[in-house]
């Protein structure tokens, strides 16, 4: 799990992205969630994907609900702003929660949006404790994914609902590297979604929705191009995050699309009512 961390552990994020705003203009005593979407949700459809997802989750603002493998935040902060809930974010990276933790006192949202550096194999959370939970493009990065999924079930109330939205394997592999999540395969432990479905099943969940969002995958990943010399980053994007070859990174991603390598999942699971 080291080479994990170490992967999503830029220096001085916080600072980086400051840096990228105050260098696109914007005025820092009003940012919004909008002038941080292309450094903060960083999953294929961003800012899109946490909407759907939103209305997917149907989460109501008086729960209080888990993310896993927050990242940044972003959408940790955008579920909350957008449906008034409590939301605790955790993530392995110390870097990515420093951030996330200053962003969202940026934004003034720290009384309802907050942050822990932690395993999800390890939650730090009694059972039973949250209304609901997500997470968002981290399972391609954890191997013991029953050991994941038994952690959510476990802290999450009867009844409560897990969202994930996940990448995949599929028909065909190996895949190409580097991608977004991992800059080799000992870094990615992708697994078909009929197996992932299972695995979600042996943890305890019974699923109430599924649905293959891979089509949209690749079209929004269709115009990503072989990146050729040097590459000019705007001043704010998922580069700080993961490093600057994050073109070659999105083309592979295509060509894994492409190619029926990788698939993309999104599914409610419920922890039954005892
Ligand atoms: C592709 S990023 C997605 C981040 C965030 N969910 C988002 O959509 O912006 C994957 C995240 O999973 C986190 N992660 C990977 N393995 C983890 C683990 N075992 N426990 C907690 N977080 C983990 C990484 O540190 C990284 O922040």
């Amino acid at each position: 799990m080291k080479h994990i961390h170490s992967y999503y552990s830029p220096n001085d994020l916080y600072n980086k992205i400051i840096d990228g705003l105050n260098k696109i203009g914007t005025d820092l005593s009003a940012v919004t969630l909008e002038d941080l979407q292309p450094v903060d949700e960083f999953h294929i459809r961003g800012d899109v994907a946490t909407k759907e997802l939103i209305k997917l989750a149907q989460f109501t603002p008086d729960m209080h609900i888990l993310d896993v493998g927050c990242g940044a935040g972003g959408s940790t902060r955008r579920l909350s702003h957008e449906t008034g809930c409590c939301v605790t974010g955790i993530d392995l990276s110390d870097e990515y929660i420093d951030a996330a933790e200053r962003l969202t006192q940026l934004l003034k949202m720290q009384e309802r949006v907050k942050f822990h550096a932690a395993s999800a194999l390890a939650l730090p959370f009694d059972d039973n404790t949250f209304d609901g939970a997500w997470s968002i493009q981290m399972n391609m990065n954890v191997e013991d994914k029953l050991g994941w999924l038994k952690e959510v079930y476990r802290v999450l109330k009867p009844g409560g609902r897990a969202v994930l939205y996940e990448v995949c394997g599929h028909k065909n592999s190996p895949q190409y590297f580097p991608v977004p999540w991992a800059q080799d395969s000992s870094m990615s432990f992708l697994v078909p979604p009929e197996p992932f479905r299972d695995i979600i099943t042996a943890a305890g969940f019974k699923i109430e929705a599924w649905n293959d969002k891979t089509d949209l995958a690749q079209k929004a990943f269709a115009n990503m191009a072989e990146p050729v010399g040097v590459q000019n980053l705007p001043e704010l994007g998922v580069h700080l995050l993961v490093g600057n070859d994050i073109r070659t990174k999105a083309y592979n991603l295509r060509r894994n699309l492409d190619e029926e390598r990788v698939s993309l999942i999104e599914t409610v699971a419920v922890k039954p009512k005892l």
